[in-house]
C-alpha cells in the first residue's frame, strides 16, 4: 500500500452523518476501493488495543490479504488510546487511526469511520475483545453469498453471553421487547438488534443521512438503509479482560430516545411527518405536557377542595387548579415542545405575551371541549365517556394547532 507509510491521523469530517457512494479522495487516498473496512470504536481501551489490532490483522491477512483496512476511531481517550494505536501503524500498514476531539459517542464514531473508509463492505467490532474475532470469517462469507447485512448474534444457534448477571440479561431482553413494540419493522428483523458486531454493503447505506443517538448503530442501519437480505451468525459475548464497559443507565435512556426518533422519522409516520407537514413530534410532546397538566389539576383540586384538606368551594378550587395547570403546561411547552422557537425570543415581555395567548387559546379550547361533548353525546354516540374522549381529542388538536400558529410562531422571529 503506497500511502500507508505515513502515520498521520485521519481527518475527522464534521458535516452531516452520511456515507458517500464511493471512497473519498484526498489524504493520500485516490478514491480506490478495497473489499472491507472494519471500524474499531474505542474509548479508554489502552490495555486492549494492541491485542485487538494484532489478532484482527492476523485473521484478515489470511482471509483478505491486502484487501482490507482497520480504522480505529478514538474519542480522545484520556488514557491516550489513539496514541497507542497510532504507534502501531508502523507495524500494521492496513491500520488507520482517527482521534475525535469535537464529537463523542459510539454510534457517531462508527459513522465517522465509515465516512473515510475505502471498503465496499463496512463493518464494526468492539475494541475490547468481547466480540470474538473468529466470527469475522463467517460474516464475510455471508456477505459474499449475497447478504446485504451480516449480524453477529447472541440469540441464534451458537450464540450466547458468557456470564451476564440476571439483571443485565433482563434489561437486555426488556429493551428488545420494547423495541419490538415501538419499531417492529426494524427490531423484528434480527434476533439481536442490540448487536454492535456486524457488516453491511456500502451501497445499502450510502447517501442516506444517519441520525443515531447513543449506542445502537445497528438500529439506524436497518431503519434507514435499504437492506433486503440479512444473515445472522451466532457468537458468544465474551468477558472483558481489560478496562471496563462504558454502559450506564444513560445508554438505556438514549436507546428509548433512539427508538422514538426512528419511529417518527421512518415508515408511515415518517412520511406523514415529511409530506403532510404535520409536526408529529411536537404534537406528541404537546400531548404529554397536557397529560402532566391533568395530574397538576387533580392534585391542586384535591389540596384546595377536599374536605380533609382546605375544603374550599368546588368552583373556586377548580378555577385555581385549572389556571395552575395551564401555567404548568405553558412552562413545559415553552421549555420543551417549542424550545427552538422560544430560545429565539427569550425576553420577558415575549414570554408574557406567549403565556397570555396560550391562556386565551386554552380557554377557547375548554369551550370547544364542552360544545363537542354535547354535540357528540346528543347527536352521534350517546355514551358520555366516548363523547368526552372525542371532545378532548378535538380540543387538544385545536389547542396545539392554534398555539403553534399564534403563540410559538416561527415567522415572527427576527
Ligand atoms: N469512539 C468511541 N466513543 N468508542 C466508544 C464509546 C464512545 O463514546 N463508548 C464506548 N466505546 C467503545 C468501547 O471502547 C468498546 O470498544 C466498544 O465501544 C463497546 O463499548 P463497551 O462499553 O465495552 O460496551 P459493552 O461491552 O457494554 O456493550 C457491547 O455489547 C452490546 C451488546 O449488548 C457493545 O458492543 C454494544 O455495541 C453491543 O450492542
Ligand atoms: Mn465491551
Amino acid at each position: 500500500m503506497p500511502n500507508s507509510q505515513s502515520n498521520s491521523l485521519l481527518t475527522v469530517q464534521s458535516d452531516i452523518l452520511q456515507i458517500p457512494d464511493s471512497p473519498p479522495t484526498g489524504a493520500g487516498v485516490n478514491g480506490e476501493t478495497i473489499h472491507f473496512s472494519l471500524i474499531i470504536p474505542t474509548y479508554k481501551e489502552r490495555e486492549n488495543i494492541q491485542n485487538v489490532i494484532q489478532i484482527l490483522s492476523r485473521l484478515l491477512d489470511e482471509y483478505l490479504p491486502g484487501d482490507y483496512e482497520l480504522i480505529v476511531v478514538d474519542d480522545d481517550s484520556p488514557d491516550r488510546t489513539w496514541e497507542v494505536a497510532q504507534s502501531l501503524m508502523a507495524e500494521y500498514h492496513q491500520l488507520r487511526v482517527m482521534r475525535r476531539q469535537n464529537e463523542r459517542g459510539l454510534s457517531s464514531a462508527v459513522i465517522r469511520g465509515w465516512q473515510v473508509a475505502r471498503g465496499r463492505v463496512l463493518g464494526v467490532i468492539d475494541g475490547d475483545l468481547q466480540h470474538p474475532p473468529e466470527v469475522l470469517g463467517q460474516l464475510l462469507r455471508s456477505i459474499e453469498q449475497g447478504a446485504d447485512l451480516a449480524v453477529a448474534s447472541r440469540h441464534v444457534d451458537g450464540g450466547g453471553v458468557s456470564s451476564w448477571s440476571a439483571i443485565r440479561r433482563f434489561l437486555s431482553r426488556g429493551a428488545q421487547v420494547l423495541g419490538l413494540i415501538l419499531l417492529p419493522g426494524v427490531v423484528g428483523r434480527v434476533s439481536d438488534p442490540m448487536s454492535g458486531y456486524f457488516m453491511v454493503r456500502r451501497d445499502c447505506i450510502a447517501g442516506v443521512t444517519l441520525n443515531p443517538v447513543g449506542y445502537k448503530i445497528l438500529l439506524e442501519v436497518i431503519g434507514r438503509g435499504s437492506i433486503e437480505r440479512i444473515a445472522e451468525v451466532g457468537y458468544v459475548f465474551c468477558e472483558r479482560q481489560e478496562g471496563e464497559s462504558k454502559v450506564t443507565w444513560k445508554q438505556y435512556v438514549e436507546y428509548i430516545h433512539h427508538l422514538l426518533r426512528l419511529r417518527l422519522s421512518t415508515g408511515i409516520l415518517g412520511r406523514v411527518n415529511q409530506n403532510m407537514g404535520f409536526p408529529i413530534r411536537r404534537f406528541l410532546r404537546f400531548g404529554l405536557v397536557g397529560l402532566s397538566g391533568v395530574f397538576v389539576d387533580m392534585a391542586i383540586l384535591y389540596l384546595l377542595s377536599d374536605p380533609s384538606t382546605l375544603a374550599l368551594p368546588l368552583t373556586r378550587s377548580k378555577i385555581i387548579a385549572g389556571e395552575i395547570a395551564i401555567f404548568n403546561n405553558f412552562l413545559w411547552n415553552d421549555a420543551w415542545t417549542f424550545a427552538d422557537v422560544s430560545m429565539q425570543q427569550k425576553e420577558w415581555h415575549h414570554r408574557l405575551k406567549r403565556f397570555l395567548k396560550f391562556n386565551i387559546i386554552c380557554l377557547a379550547g375548554l369551550v370547544i371541549n364542552v360544545l363537542v361533548l354535547n354535540l357528540v353525546f346528543n347527536f352521534v354516540i350517546p355514551n358520555r365517556y366516548i363523547a368526552n374522549l372525542v371532545a378532548i381529542a378535538v380540543a387538544t388538536v385545536w389547542n396545539f394547532w392554534v398555539n403553534l400558529k399564534l403563540s410559538w410562531r416561527v415567522t415572527d422571529v427576527k
